[in-house]
């Protein structure tokens, strides 16, 4: 404890010294949310990003959110306190995948998750994140097919709400279809008055089981307006931390146990204090990609 604390304060000290904020995605490690100048979900560290006055920005998250962070503020220096931090959803499409998919869709409007590198941003027309990817899909009315990449969970989840055909990719997230419905079952059964809150990562079998399907941020706001007093939450374990923090006198249980991302669990405090020492590791989205990569995103915003 006293080791954790000196290193808390050298952090502190150093964030001062460097200028610098610390992001934390909220399935961080809880001594690393613990450290945040702003905890939240992808799209929301990205904003937070391009709206600080600070200069360095130490992001506590994936490879992707860390890019995303550069696209859209490249006067900013963004660095990862853990380059190897990375989403293996996103990593299951390159840019090279999407080219030969649009060419077999040539008419296709093209909408990717923001789990994806800058470079298959790049190749968007337009990003979503789980947050807006029905009301996104619900924009392109007059597209006439729609092309919804790389998670086949999301686009199914997506394809059911707005009643549209998606040519989908076989991409998913390996922490989250690590939850089965007979743990929702299982749950359930212990605590029989809890709400049952899953992402839309999750298969559709457990999708179907839940009262709500909503990304990290709608889980948040929801724990906080539901005048319910348990949920049962079925995403990355490291939100409920989160949950509870904010929620004190409510209830909060994993659906399983098993649904870690060892990926948001590779930066831990003593990486934060060498990324601000060494100012490394950098994310640096090449300009011309940048640009590209950034219209699905602006568009993305227009979008309400
Ligand atoms: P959010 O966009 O809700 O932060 O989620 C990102 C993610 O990786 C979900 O698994
Ligand atoms: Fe990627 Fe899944 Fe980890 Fe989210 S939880 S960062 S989608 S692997």
């Amino acid at each position: 404890m006293k080791n954790m604390n000196q290193l808390i304060e050298k952090i502190n000290k150093l964030k001062k010294d460097r200028k610098a904020i610390i992001l934390v995605h909220n399935y961080q490690l809880p001594e690393v949310q613990d450290i945040a100048d702003f905890r939240g979900d992808s799209l929301e560290l990205s904003r937070m990003a391009a709206e600080t006055d600070a200069k360095v920005v130490i992001f506590c998250g994936v490879h992707f959110m860390a890019e995303t962070a550069s696209i859209l503020c490249p006067d900013k220096i963004i660095l990862m306190p853990d380059i190897l931090s990375g989403c293996p959803m996103a990593n299951m499409i390159t840019a090279e995948d999407l080219r030969e998919l649009k060419d077999r869709h040539r008419n296709a409007t093209v909408v990717g998750y923001v789990n994806t590198s800058a470079e298959v941003k790049a190749e968007l027309d337009v990003c979503c994140t789980s947050t807006n990817a029905v009301a996104v899909v619900n924009s392109l009315k007059s597209a006439e097919e729609v092309i919804f990449v790389p998670d086949k969970y999301l686009a199914d989840f997506v394809s059911k709400k707005t009643g549209r055909r998606l040519i989908s990719w076989d991409g998913y997230c390996p922490t989250h279809v690590k939850i089965l419905p007979e743990d929702i079952v299982r749950q359930v059964r212990l605590h029989p008055n809890a709400k049952v809150i899953v992402h839309p990562e999750c298969i559709p079998e457990v999708i179907d089981l839940a009262d709500e399907a909503l990304s990290t941020s709608r889980m948040c706001k929801y724990a906080k307006e539901s005048a319910a007093k348990e949920f049962i939450i079925g995403t990355e374990i490291g939100i409920i931390y989160r949950l509870q923090q904010d929620n004190t006198g409510k209830k909060f249980y994993p659906a399983s146990e098993l649904s870690i991302c060892p990926n948001m669990k590779r930066i831990t405090l003593k990486k934060v204090l060498w990324s601000l020492e060494e100012l490394k590791e950098e994310v640096r989205v090449p300009d011309d990609i940048r640009k590209r990569a950034k219209k699905s995103i602006d568009r993305m915003l227009e979008i309400k």
